[in-house]
């Protein structure tokens, strides 16, 4: 769903949208209004194989009547009529990944999941490897700001694994005279797999 409230960041007072260009919350027709938003993009991702109803409620639930393979052509028509140079996914099952290629015109350029050293999706990594598909890993660091997120949303927080401070990582770090996150990187890249980690805080380090 196309998002109209905008932070303005520093440095380069670059205009951000508050929601990001996902449409997890569109139907069909959304996706048109959605990209006139993010014209500028060279990727136009489905955020979710599913579309949410009531999203960040209690009473958050799939919408079954919508098929992600519908959206996938309605997908296509963004690259047929040059909206946008290329299409992926996000979030999808290795199954799902398969349903959209063996029905597709055009195939997903990328797919974007939750990935990193504690939750490797190794199945998933060499199938789209093997068909092409590009792969990048979201919460690359562990999401350290997930819990924050829920509460200022209401919700109650969750235990979290802390991967800076895995003792292996650490270990590893040491070794080479890195810190725990570019290990944590140099993980996903070394098996080909970009990596986007996210900080607003400038001393965070990912090593250049
Ligand atoms: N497709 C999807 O469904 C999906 C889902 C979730 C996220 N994403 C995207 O993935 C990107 C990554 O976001 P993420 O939050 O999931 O992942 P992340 O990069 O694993 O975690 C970000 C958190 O880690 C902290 N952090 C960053 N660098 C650090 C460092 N060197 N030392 C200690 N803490 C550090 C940040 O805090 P500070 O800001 O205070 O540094 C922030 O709270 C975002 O662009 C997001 O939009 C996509």
């Amino acid at each position: 769903m196309a998002c109209n409230m905008f932070l303005t960041l520093q440095p380069g007072n670059v205009k951000m949208p508050v929601l990001g260009y996902g449409t997890w919350q569109g139907r069909g027709n959304d996706l048109e209004s959605a990209l006139n938003v993010a014209l500028e993009s060279d990727l136009y991702l489905i955020h979710f194989p599913v579309s949410v109803l009531n999203g960040f409620s209690e009473d958050a639930h799939g919408d079954t009547s919508v098929s992600y393979l519908d959206i996938w052509k309605k997908m296509e028509e963004q690259v047929d009529t040059a909206r946008t140079k290329t299409i992926g996914i996000s979030n999808f099952s290795v199954k799902q990944v398969d349903n959209i290629l063996k029905n597709c015109r055009i195939k997903p350029a990328n797919i974007q999941v939750e990935m990193h050293v504690y939750f490797q999706q190794k199945e998933l990594v060499d199938f789209c490897s093997k068909n092409g598909v590009t792969i990048v890993a979201y919460a690359p660091i562990g999401t350290r700001g997930y819990n924050a997120a829920l509460e200022a949303k209401g919700f109650t927080s969750k235990v979290l694994p802390d991967l800076l401070s895995d003792e292996v990582v650490n270990r590893i770090a040491k070794k080479h005279s890195k810190a725990p996150a570019q290990i944590l990187l140099r993980f996903l890249l070394q098996l080909g797999v970009a990596a986007i980690p996210k900080s607003v805080t400038p001393s965070s380090s990912f090593g250049g």
